[in-house]
């Protein structure tokens, strides 16, 4: 089976989409299986449209799909030998804690399947996106990364099947609270210093 997994996140380096296509490629445990950086080269837009599975992984950016991603989607519905008999499932990652947060995303994606007259297969929203890396140690089904590491498997066995399933909407299994104290303190301000921003900066309203 020809697989095609496409890390629709915009970050030019490591990415927690990259690290979710990482965990997925261990549960397929399926070698077919290439990866692909969001770009519309043509050579490989010809590539995935003969594939018979296609996996999005990419971050809810502003609850929908990241332009890059969106432009590359367009690419692929215009193409005149787009497999239509394609199993299309999305993984979608976001910042805040919440994984129904990506419930509209993959309405969108399923729109998009729709439209392109693709099969649509399953969908999983995964929330608290930033911490993953921190918790990549973590084997997948345990502690706090028990329900990410179920969601994963059950679209890997589904996508190796060629079979739909039901969305599903994880976040770690990790108080909310704390998430929210450790990602101010240690991820999110920092971050923003990073780029030389400060605290009242993050909160400043765009003036019409
Ligand atoms: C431009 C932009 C828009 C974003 N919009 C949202 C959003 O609407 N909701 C949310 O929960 N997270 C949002 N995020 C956070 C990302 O989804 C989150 O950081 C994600 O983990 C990044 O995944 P990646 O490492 O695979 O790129 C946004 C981030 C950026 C840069």
């Amino acid at each position: 089976m020809n697989i095609s997994i496409i890390n629709g996140s915009p970050k030019p380096g490591e990415s927690t989409s990259g690290l979710l296509i990482k965990y997925l490629l261990q549960e397929i445990g399926e070698c077919n299986a290439r990866v692909f950086k969001c770009s519309l080269q043509t050579a490989k837009l010809a590539k995935i449209a003969r594939s018979d599975v296609l996996v999005l992984v990419f971050p809810l950016y502003v609850d929908s799909i990241p332009s890059q991603l969106l432009r590359l989607l367009i690419g692929l519905e215009e193409l005149r030998d787009l497999n239509h008999d394609m199993m299309v499932y999305c993984i979608v990652n976001n910042g805040f804690f919440e994984g129904t947060q990506n419930y509209i995303a993959i309405q969108q994606m399923k729109n998009w399947c729709a439209a392109a007259n693709l099969n649509w297969g399953q969908g999983v929203g995964i929330g608290a996106g930033e911490m993953l890396p921190f918790i990549a140690d973590v084997p997948l089904k345990h502690g706090p990364n028990k329900n990410i590491g179920y969601a994963i498997s059950s679209l890997a066995t589904n996508l190796s099947n060629k079979k739909s399933g039901k969305d599903s909407f994880v976040s770690p299994n990790w108080p909310r609270f704390l998430w929210r104290m450790q990602s101010t303190k240690f991820f999110w301000m920092p971050r923003a210093r990073s780029n030389r921003l400060k605290k009242q900066d993050l909160y400043r309203m765009v003036k019409r």
